[in-house]
């Protein structure tokens, strides 16, 4: 059974070592997002994972009124790696698309990078559409910034 869930307080370290937050002043930071899990936080909503009781991962919904359209968002999954490639990432977009969809969310959207292709294939099964590539998006240090591929689902799918 797959749900999203707020973060317990015993969580914290999870989910730091989930997100690689490390060292003081980064969890510090880190922590009126991880108190305020499981419910809209400034632009995010953030929420563990849970199977079987066991937070396993984080999910992400994220909108800024200054810059979106109200009414879409962005998601983003993470899953601790030994619970990968058993069908969790893409029950949870449809849990998040239930869920935001249920709290007047009518777009939701997703990129990831062109290299990774469990992501790609999680937006697939769940029904989002590809609507195309941001070019050159993501730092990636010595090398260019890397390509990532978009999808969305809408109401109206
Ligand atoms: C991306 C992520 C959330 C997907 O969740 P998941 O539970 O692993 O995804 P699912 O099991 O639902 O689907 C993954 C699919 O990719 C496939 N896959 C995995 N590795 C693959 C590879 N190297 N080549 C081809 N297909 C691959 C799996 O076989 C599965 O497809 P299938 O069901 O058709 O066989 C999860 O893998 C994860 O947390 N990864 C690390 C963090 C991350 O990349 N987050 C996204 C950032 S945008």
């Amino acid at each position: 059974m797959i749900s999203l869930r707020s973060f317990t307080s015993a969580e914290f370290d999870f989910a730091c070592k989930l997100k690689g937050i490390e060292g003081e002043a980064a969890q510090a930071k880190f922590r009126p997002r991880f108190d305020g899990s499981g419910r809209w936080e400034g632009h995010f909503y953030n929420s563990a994972i849970d199977v079987a009781g066991v937070a396993v991962g984080e999910a992400q919904a994220r909108y800024c009124a200054q810059a979106m359209p109200p009414g879409t968002a962005e998601v983003g999954i993470e899953l601790v790696a030994e619970m990968r490639g058993q069908g969790i990432g893409t029950q949870v977009l449809n849990l998040l698309k239930a869920e935001l969809f249920d709290t007047g969310f009518y777009r939701i959207s997703g990129s990831t990078d062109v290299i990774n292709i469990p992501m790609q294939r999680a937006f697939e099964k769940a029904g989002w559409k590809f609507e195309g590539i941001s070019r050159h998006l993501m730092p990636a240090g010595e090398d260019l910034p890397h390509d990532y591929r978009v999808y969305a689902i809408t109401k109206w799918d």
